[in-house]
């Protein structure tokens, strides 16, 4: 919604607020410049329950969003009066959860008379790559890589994406969760597959990801967590015990490979000389380092936003809003919160 009210600032302050899942976390950025991102989480609590439980994430929430935003603007050494606008995630999301950073941050607009900028999720886990380089500019190719979603997107400008493929069932980070509590690791289980990957070798046979002979790019991800199953039981019917640590290591190849091979084979068909990634498995150690050496071959250059800016933040919602704000693309104040929202 444009007011003609509104100056349109070119390194306006920007205070993100996210709270779609088990995350409070709020952040402010100047133009490109990221100055605070604080995260207060309740995923300990949750951890308890193996797994996010809603009520427990929106009432976390509602204790902690203004501490968390109180957080951000001191860090940044701004008061709320120097801000320009607020982004704030509105879907996808847990309803109860989002409602609780959407409220607040109507209030928060409604009182300092400047624009709300409802953000998706998704395409703030896409903007995160934005405050990594300040000149990065489209067209780029980008692996998305979530609990929610796995795709590789064509960027072809701040606001438009062409889709060159992605899962058809469950997405990468669902199957790191799965195959954690399979290996009986706490929730969250992809930092945990991981660790325990480490200290394995890949012994043991899993299809892969990439759904052969189809007609377009695809991956499948629920296949590999039943293969996971299926090799742990017929090892026990055979009196055997298979190394948690080789299943781990030879779960995240099958995985992650056929991301990452995929992902550059499309930025070559493309033409185009930036790789960029964006989601909480994208803070996996060993795809971060498979994507990276994939593309110094290819003489690809990639852009990965540090660890804690692929995993659920208010940074890279305040950098979707940047995009928007420049744009002039603003919220109505009757925004509500959806659970799912279109992929791009
Ligand atoms: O982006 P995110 O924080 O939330 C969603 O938008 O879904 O992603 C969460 C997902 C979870 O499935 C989690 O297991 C996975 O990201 N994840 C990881 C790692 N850290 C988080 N997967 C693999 N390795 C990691 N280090
Ligand atoms: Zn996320």
């Amino acid at each position: 919604m444009y007011h003609p009210d509104y100056t349109i600032k070119k390194e306006p302050y920007i205070l993100g607020i996210e709270s779609s899942c088990d995350e409070t976390a709020a952040a402010v950025i100047r133009g490109r410049t990221l100055l605070s991102s604080e995260i207060i989480s309740s995923a300990s609590e949750q951890a308890k329950f193996g797994g996010v439980v809603p009520e427990i994430a929106s009432r976390a929430h509602t204790e902690v969003v203004s501490e968390v935003v109180l957080r951000a603007l001191k860090s940044a050494d701004i008061t709320a009066d120097r801000l320009d606008a607020v982004a704030v995630t509105y879907g996808a999301g847990l309803l109860g959860a989002l409602l609780v950073g959407l409220s607040f941050a109507k209030g928060l607009t409604y009182s300092l008379n400047i624009p709300l900028i409802g953000v998706s999720h998704i395409r703030g886990h896409l903007a995160a790559a934005y405050l990594v380089d300040s000149e990065l500019k489209p067209p780029f190719m980008t692996l998305l890589a979530s609990g929610g979603h796995t795709a590789i997107l064509l960027t072809e400008s701040y606001s438009s994406f062409r889709f060159l493929g992605g899962t058809c069932d469950d997405a990468v980070g669902e199957a790191f969760d799965k195959v954690a509590r399979v290996l009986g690791l706490e929730y969250p289980g992809g930092a945990n597959v991981e660790r325990l990957a480490r200290e394995g070798a890949q012994t043991v046979r899993l299809p892969s990801a990439l759904v052969k002979n189809s007609a377009h790019m695809q991956f499948s991800y629920s296949g590999i967590k039943t293969a996971v199953i299926n090799a742990v039981h017929n090892a026990e019917q055979r009196g055997e015990k298979l190394n948690p640590a080789d299943i781990a290591c030879s779960f995240q190849h099958a995985a992650i490979d056929p991301l990452v091979k995929k992902t550059v084979e499309c930025a070559k068909a493309a033409s185009v000389g930036v790789v960029t990634a964006g989601g909480g498995v994208i803070a996996n150690g060993y795809l971060r380092d498979t994507l990276v050496s994939a593309c110094r071959k290819a003489n690809i250059r990639c852009v990965l936003p540090e660890k804690c800016f692929c995993t659920d933040n208010a940074a890279m919602i305040a950098a979707e809003g940047l995009i928007r704000y420049l744009a002039e693309d603003f919220s109505d104040l009757s925004l509500n919160a959806s659970a799912r929202v279109a992929l791009v």
